[in-house]
């Protein structure tokens, strides 16, 4: 088992596969970077797989692949199967756009892939285009179709934004509540990449506007989930996902692996140590004591605090897409 210096259970790693990514979310990538990581440091999915069987054996028990755009990444599918060899009870999922979700469901699924992540914004082409920056929606939504009938567990994220999509609520809960997706609504976390002018909701007032439609019920918290879920009408369960509530820390179960090989104990800061270059020597201890480290300096509690604009300073330099949020 593997326990953090505040006395928290770590069983859940987020390994970046890419930062690549085919979208420019004003929130995540609004431009394409200055320059990416340059292919030879990207560590190659056999030397993931050596940190990957290290942190299995020590505890890890959910894994869940992102980006940037992890279908970006060539032989997807190859690594998937890697994994679920390897430990084939593993919570194995994976966040995406869903843009090039169509062509691959079937084989992700066939891989052992068991649940996707996938974001969604708006339901309106204009406005998905606009948050993109690209015409993605009739795309994204196929995709959703696809995986749904190959058998994949789905969820959707939406972030939403004043002024942009904030009038989407009760349509996004609409279109998940008739295919039975759980949603979850993200608070739009603050960060150096993003639009400046971008003004996210805040948890309540999310939850104000999902009143203006429905009655609802909080439930609390699941396990160490980050998504504080409410019943919807008595009948369809959601989440909200409130980084810059006080109590979003207590329980945080994860840590982040860049595809540089970079190890994250905290989203919001800056510390990470690398495991590039035991995994290239398939030094297995050395990984080992790479994520004792991890562990033990990893912070009590993220600081988005609620004022937390005026704070950015603190807020780390590194990209959503470098750790796939
Ligand atoms: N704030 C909140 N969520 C974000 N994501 C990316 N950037 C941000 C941000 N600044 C989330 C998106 C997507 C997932 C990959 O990361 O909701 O679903
Ligand atoms: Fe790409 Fe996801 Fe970031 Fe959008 S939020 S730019 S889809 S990584």
């Amino acid at each position: 088992m593997l326990i953090d210096g505040h006395g928290r259970t770590v069983d859940y790693l987020r390994v970046s596969v890419t930062e690549r990514c085919n979208f420019r979310c004003q929130y995540c990538m609004p431009e394409k970077p200055f320059s990416w990581v340059p292919k030879e440091n990207l560590l190659s999915f056999e030397e993931l797989f050596v940190f990957i069987k290290v942190a299995i054996d020590e505890g890890i028990t959910k894994i869940r692949l992102t980006g940037g755009e992890p279908l970006l990444r060539e032989d997807l599918d190859k690594f998937i199967e890697m994994i679920h060899n390897y430990k084939p009870d593993i919570d194995l999922a994976l966040t995406t756009n869903a843009y090039l979700l169509e062509a691959t469901a079937k084989r992700l699924k066939d891989a052992g892939l068991k649940r996707l992540n996938i974001s969604l914004d708006s339901l309106k082409p204009e406005v998905a285009h606009h948050i993109a920056q690209k015409d993605v929606l009739k795309q994204v939504l196929r995709g959703i179709d696809k995986a749904l009938k190959v058998g994949l567990g789905v969820k959707i994220n939406m972030v939403p934004l004043k002024g942009i999509n904030d009038d989407e609520i009760l349509d996004i809960i609409d279109y998940c509540r008739k295919r039975n997706l759980k949603v979850r609504f993200i608070e739009y976390m603050e960060n150096r990449h993003a639009v400046e002018s971008l003004r996210g909701m805040h948890g309540k007032e999310i939850l104000e506007k999902v009143k203006e439609g429905h009655t609802i019920r909080a439930l609390g918290r699941e396990g160490a989930s980050p998504s504080f879920n409410y019943m919807l009408d008595e009948e369809y369960e959601f989440g909200l996902i409130d980084p810059h509530k006080h109590d979003f820390c207590e329980n945080c179960n994860r840590i982040r692996l860049t595809a540089e090989g970079n190890l994250i104990p905290c989203l919001y800061f800056d510390e990470a140590l690398s495991i590039a270059k035991f995994v290239k020597k398939g030094d297995i201890v050395g990984a080992s004591e790479v994520l004792g480290k991890v562990l033990r300096d990893k912070p009590k509690e993220n600081r988005w605090m609620d004022d937390s604009v005026d704070s950015s300073e603190d807020i780390s330099q590194r990209a959503f897409y470098e750790t796939g949020g």
